[in-house]
């Protein structure tokens, strides 16, 4: 597609991405966490296809297509890119079939992809809006964070939480989101940060999230989930279970449910004493924390690697970062810093070249701005 005009679309839908302040891991395990909507997003210009039951849906970043009949059933094929858009048309005329209809689609997108700021649930979410919107399938957003759920567990495999699609439904400009992944209350915070930014640092070690780790923690969990509650049958999650309580049961669990157990209650007591911090302004403290996170993802939770380990370190040695850690999944993609804003370029300079150095790999920075969420633009 030589220019987006020519496409002459009727909606267009703005999906973004999502950072994480702290609580890494969290919300698969019912605790809180701290999102927030960027400013890095997928675009998605959507049209009523004229063949009625025909729809093509067109990659830029791919250079591809994929196009199907709707009646045809929509099978997993593989973890590309397509599967997506196969899971969110599957489930989609499970519950809508009859409102639906032949659609073309085509997406663009600034939001770099397998970096652990969430482009793949950027995408499913801003298919299901886009055809909600163009369907007028009216749909709630819980409903569309509930599908785009199923789309990534059973269609991509990944067991994953809901918090990058509450970041995305949810996010408000300038406002960092207080979830709790087990009532589901949100608390809208501000995010002056000023003299600081957040600064993304990508490893360009490109995780997939598919890949079984991330599945393996999931499962930890529910096993020490499962052992925790024969002591105390009111726990309704892991994140709800007190330090204390897993130390003085340390020996129900095997030696990775112990230590997956105890990051998941260290760390979501971290994600509430980071909320006061930010909202008293005390982002010394703050910044405190987003270390020691990192400390628990690296050595409790196992899910950071060498070069994200090197940039957190690196960073240590600077006043002017407050704060660093490893952001989303893990296994690769980016680093959260909070940094003092004169100090970003130079920063990016020096630490780039280290990198380099280091790993003979390209560290990409990724300057953000907190953003709304999910957004529609009808032509
Ligand atoms: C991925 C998942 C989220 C969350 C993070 C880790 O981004 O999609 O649900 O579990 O990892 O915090």
């Amino acid at each position: 597609m030589k220019n987006i005009k020519e496409f002459n679309y009727k909606i267009l839908v703005e999906s973004p991405g999502r950072i994480n302040l702290i609580g890494e891991h969290i919300d698969y395990n019912g605790g809180n966490v701290l999102p927030a909507a960027i400013d890095k997003k997928i675009f998605l210009y959507f049209k009523k296809s004229l063949e009625n039951s025909t729809c093509k849906v067109t990659s830029i970043h791919y250079n591809e297509s994929i196009t199907f009949e709707l009646n045809k059933e929509n099978k997993k094929i593989n973890s590309d890119w397509k599967n997506y858009i196969n899971g969110v048309v599957y489930y989609l005329k499970r519950s809508r079939g009859s409102q639906l209809d032949g659609f073309e689609c085509v997406i663009d997108s600034n939001l770099p992809v397998g970096s652990g700021i969430s482009s793949s649930s950027a995408l499913v979410c801003g298919l299901i809006k886009g055809l909600n919107d163009l369907f007028e399938l009216k749909i709630s957003n819980h409903e569309m964070i509930n599908i785009s759920q199923k789309v990534e567990h059973n269609f991509i495999g990944v067991k994953g939480g809901f918090m990058d699609q509450f970041a995305i439904f949810f996010g408000e400009k300038d406002k960092i989101i207080l979830l709790n992944c087990n009532s589901l209350k949100l608390e809208m915070i501000n995010s002056k940060l000023s003299p600081y930014k957040f600064l993304l640092l990508n490893t360009n070690v490109n995780h997939t999230l598919s890949s079984s780790d991330y599945n393996k923690r999931v499962n930890e969990c529910k096993s020490a989930l499962k052992k925790a509650k024969n002591i105390d049958k009111r726990l309704t999650c892991l994140a709800n279970a007190s330090e204390g309580f897993i130390i003085n049961n340390e020996s129900l669990f095997t030696k990775n449910e112990f230590k997956r157990a105890l990051y998941v209650s260290q760390e979501n007591t971290r994600v509430l004493k980071s909320t006061k911090l930010i909202k008293a302004l005390n982002f010394v403290e703050f910044g405190k924390l987003m270390y020691k996170s990192h400390e628990g993802l690296k050595n409790l939770y196992e899910v950071s690697c060498k070069e994200l380990d090197f940039l957190v370190d690196h960073s240590k040695k600077y006043n002017y970062v407050l704060g660093s850690r490893m952001m989303g999944g893990g296994f690769g993609g980016c680093t959260i810093n909070l940094i003092k804003e004169d100090n970003i370029k130079p920063y990016i300079k020096l630490v780039s070249e280290k990198y380099l150095n280091k790993f003979q790999k390209k560290l990409t920075p990724i300057g953000i701005s907190i953003e709304n969420g999910i957004n529609t633009i009808k032509k």
